[in-house]
């Protein structure tokens, strides 16, 4: 079962060692915490070509979200918290999308999970924004266009290309840089922002990423499904990798948190 947590934001007593708050890094974290299907899929040879496959992608996005921005002296956890804002409304809305227009029960109920989840996220973050000054709560992501990233989500019809883009890519994606936030959150000591992403956020984006995991089991099943879910893998790593370089190139900005 999963450890749930208490409570989090500033007033939360890090009681453990700072070698145990350490983030790892994002792909030994992507080992540990995803990289042990569970019982059920691990003699699946498909999923375990779709594992090999994204981890080479998720570990250069991770190299290079762990190459300090060009401006990082000026960026603060503030505003990539901000851009976080806008990952965490995207992902709520999709996810939700997907749940009037998805047949099959169980895939229904992974997707209102998540939406339910990433919702919560987004008020976490809006709640640690306020407690560090930004005023959260008039900030309205949708005030900028929707990502690509979602544009193309949306746009997935069968239940095997969302499970496959939406929940067992994207939520890796989400770990490994959220991975790379925790620490810059570590370098500007940041210790609150760092403990709602270590206990919070960072396990529920690994079980999502399980949910899809568990789903895309029972659905990539022959040819034709596992090569729909091969491609809607691959298009979300590399709009990913896109995004990645824009945000770096126009903003200079190489590890905002989120999926
Ligand atoms: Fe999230
Ligand atoms: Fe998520």
């Amino acid at each position: 079962m999963r450890k749930k947590s208490a409570r989090v934001g500033t007033q939360r007593t890090i009681s453990r060692s700072s070698e145990e708050t350490r983030s790892p890094s994002a792909v030994t974290y992507y080992a540990v915490r995803m990289g042990q299907p569970s019982a059920k899929t691990s003699d699946n040879a498909f999923l375990r070509e779709l594992d090999e496959t994204n981890r080479v992608h998720l570990a250069r996005i991770s190299e290079k979200a762990s190459v300090p921005s060009p401006n990082d002296e000026e960026l603060d956890v503030k505003k990539l918290l901000v851009l976080a804002l806008k990952n965490e409304l995207e992902a709520t809305e999709c996810a939700a999308a997907w749940i009037a227009t998805t047949k099959e029960v169980r895939a229904k109920l992974s997707f209102a999970r998540q939406a339910g989840d990433e919702a919560k996220h987004y008020r976490l973050i809006e709640d640690r924004l306020v407690e560090l000054g930004f005023d959260a709560r008039a900030h309205d992501p949708t005030s900028s266009p929707r990502s690509p990233l979602l544009s193309y989500l949306l746009s997935l019809e069968t239940t095997v290309e969302r499970v496959a883009a939406g929940q067992f890519t994207r939520e890796a994606l989400a770990v490994v840089r959220n991975d790379a936030f925790m620490r810059f959150c570590e370098s500007r000591h940041d210790r609150a922002t760092y403990a709602i992403y270590r206990d919070v956020i960072q396990p529920d984006e690994a079980h999502h990423h399980e949910l899809g995991r568990r789903l895309l089991a029972e659905l990539a099943i022959d040819e034709a499904s596992q090569d729909l879910a091969r491609k809607a893998a691959a298009r979300t790593l590399e709009l990913a990798e896109e995004l990645q370089e824009i945000a770096r190139l126009r903003f200079g900005i190489a590890h905002p948190p989120g999926c």
